[in-house]
């Protein structure tokens, strides 16, 4: 009698049994390791409190800003100085390498309000400036100083590696003195 090499009948459908074994066994252990990302997914209620952030502008002195926090990153509210404000619509804005106006960065009836992340766009550094006595570097915005990028009164990109504008966060004012950003 021929001894059974693997390829008869028999080796066949041990085989067989071998790989079915090892398809559940991986398809057990998929939904094993599945569930716990898809629970990681669902945001937490504390991430979803965050997902929104108010602000009451209503101490904020004109000159004065104050950080708040946006999505575990500083957001920076600023009331500008009519100085600042001219400074800001006194530039020729095709200079810019990233070019918006101030009317664009801010609110209509709330030029003054700019509210912005406290996020260098070149590689995440805080920049200086919210506190009136920090250095707000050459344009009198903000200054980066991990590299030297320095923003304008509009916290617009003007010098330094950074390549775009402070970003301006998706925020609506809920009266005239509270902002809801997100
Ligand atoms: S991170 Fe701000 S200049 Fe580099």
């Amino acid at each position: 009698m021929a001894e059974n090499d693997g390829n008869g009948e028999d080796g066949v459908r041990r085989r067989d049994f071998i790989n079915i074994a090892a398809v559940s066994f991986a398809g057990v252990g998929g939904i094993a390791v599945v569930l716990p990302l898809v629970s990681q997914m669902s945001p937490s209620a504390d991430v979803l409190a965050e997902s929104s952030t108010e602000v009451d502008t209503s101490k904020i002195e004109a000159g004065q800003g104050i950080t708040a926090v946006y999505r575990k990153q500083p957001l920076f509210v600023r009331r500008l100085t009519k100085k600042e404000i001219d400074e800001a619509n006194a530039v020729d804005i095709s200079t810019l390498r990233d070019p918006e106006t101030l009317e664009q960065r801010t609110k209509p009836g709330h030029t003054d309000m700019l509210i912005t992340m406290g996020v260098c766009t070149h590689l995440g550094c805080v920049p200086l400036g919210i506190q009136s006595d920090q250095n707000r570097g050459p344009f009198g915005g903000y200054f980066c100083p991990c590299h030297g990028s320095a923003y304008d009164t509009a916290a617009r990109i003007r010098k330094g590696p950074a390549p775009k504008n402070l970003q301006v966060p998706d925020y609506v004012f809920t009266s005239d003195t509270v902002v809801s950003v997100g």
